[in-house]
């Protein structure tokens, strides 16, 4: 007797080194809560149609809730002879409650099923994601709020450009990641839809129910084409697509973080329990954590170039290709729900060393847009402006000190419109608060800011 589901027609067994090279079973068992819930619902709408009988129906139930607590206990034996997690499942339930569990896939492809599954997964990773979002965004808020008037350098070109407040720099991450989130949200809707019904590729000849199946399962729709619901993985490379976005903002996050804390630039500290140490250097410290995420943002970008890769060739409707599209799918689950959780947790453990943030913004005449601006508003066009201000800063350069250290008459020297006022104009508080227009860094504008974000995460 053949151990497949499907060996019947077979006159011999595949070989091991097939049967190791097509099993899917060692990552797909992650799909077992999904797919028991998927075959509940498929079981109780055949049932509701009489196509099984209310026994088969009940004898269904009962085995899964027992495989159920197998699974979860880690007693469930999982097998690669059996191939995948569907039909180790299948054959529990046969071995459990009889004929009953033969009569479950009435109706039903693995091609359907499968696609079910990874949906129902997906969906549930997405909502945890767009709760990490959410953590991760409080957070940062909190830092912002903390940080709303403090100075750091902007930079440009990695060479100081104009004072702004570590708030506002805070504030420009929480945007990327609202969008990650309704990124994820949008994403989150066309996952949400059942393709169980389709079988194989053409549809059944039972007279299923699928919108029944579909409110079971809280899916909003159907999958409309039985062709496309087999073959489809839209859902799957839009969601990877997302996820590297996410990741690329957490990668430039940490790219800063790991420059800020460096001993040269000394800008913030990482708490102790986010860094390791050296095996040989006994003095280090160091940021592994953002260091690492900046590594894993790679693996992630790679799984979304995988998935595009994997369907790009792909004739309608399934092929067994897309079985690969599961560990992809799976390591970025693992690593954005990972990274995500530890930045949330991080971002409290940061501290902020205004001193050193104040001293290097006092460095890169960061004012000097500030006194081209003060020019302009006494009546001088922005170009000359400009040009009298580049010549100060150069007379500074020379003599090793800051635009405001020149005195009024050298001040003047540059251009006879700047009066004693220009003092005020040339300080880093004044610099910011002078920039205070929707989106501007002035501190009242983050505390704004901060409030339109701590709204948006009610809701
Ligand atoms: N393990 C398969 C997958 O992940 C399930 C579907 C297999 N269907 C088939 N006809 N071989 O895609």
């Amino acid at each position: 007797k053949k151990s497949e589901a499907w060996s019947a027609r077979f006159s011999e067994p595949v070989s091991d080194l097939v049967k190791r090279y097509t099993a899917s079973v060692f990552f797909d068992k992650r799909l077992a809560h999904a797919d028991i819930q998927g075959s509940l619902a498929h079981a109780e709408m055949l049932a509701h149609q009489g196509i099984i009988s209310a026994q088969d129906h009940a004898d269904i139930q009962r085995g899964m809730a027992q495989i159920l607590t197998e699974i979860d206990a880690g007693r469930f034996e999982w097998l690669l002879d059996l191939e995948d997690v569907h039909l180790n499942i299948e054959k529990r339930l046969t071995e459990l409650v009889g004929d009953a569990g033969k009569r479950l896939h009435t109706g039903r492809s693995r091609n359907d099923q499968v696609a079910t599954d990874i949906r129902l997964y997906m969906r549930s990773a997405i909502d945890d994601i767009l709760a990490l979002l959410r953590d991760l965004r409080l957070a940062l808020v909190d830092l912002a709020e903390a940080n709303a008037d403090t100075i750091l350098p902007g930079f440009t070109h990695m060479q100081v450009a104009q004072p702004i407040t570590f708030g506002h720099h805070m504030l420009a991450y929480v945007e990327m990641f609202n969008r990650d989130a309704e990124r994820m949200a949008d994403c989150r809707r066309r996952v949400n839809r059942l393709p169980l019904g389709a079988a194989a590729l053409a549809g059944t000849t039972f007279p299923i129910d699928r919108e029944r199946v579909a409110k079971t399962l809280g899916f909003e729709d159907v999958c409309h084409n039985s062709l496309d619901a087999v073959s489809d993985r839209d859902f799957a490379i839009e969601f990877c697509a997302a996820a590297a976005l996410v990741m690329t903002h957490v990668s430039r996050m940490s790219e800063e973080l790991v420059i800020w804390m460096s001993p040269r630039v000394g800008f913030i500290d990482i708490a102790d329990r986010f860094c390791t140490g050296s095996s040989i250097m006994p003095q280090k410290k160091n940021p592994d954590v953002p260091e690492l995420a900046r590594g894993k943002t790679g693996r992630v970008n790679g799984h979304l170039v995988s998935l595009l890769t994997l369907m790009k060739g792909q004739p309608l409707a399934y092929n067994k290709d897309n079985q690969e599209d599961k560990e992809p799918l799976f390591d970025t689950v693992d690593t954005v729900v990972d990274t995500l959780r530890i930045f949330a947790d991080m971002a409290t453990g940061i501290s902020v060393k205004p001193d050193a943030m104040r001293a290097a913004a006092l460095q890169g005449y960061a004012t000097a847009t500030d006194l081209a601006d003060y020019l302009v508003k006494k009546g001088l066009p922005f170009r000359d402006a400009h040009e009298a201000v580049a010549l100060a800063v150069r007379a500074c350069v020379d003599r090793q000190c800051d635009l405001s250290d020149l005195s009024l008459d050298e001040l003047r020297g540059f251009s006879p419109l700047i009066e004693a006022d220009v003092f005020s104009v040339l300080t880093l508080e004044g610099s910011v608060a002078a920039r205070n227009h929707l989106g501007g860094t002035a501190p009242q504008q983050v505390r704004a800011a901060i409030e339109r974000v701590r709204k948006l995460l009610q809701d």
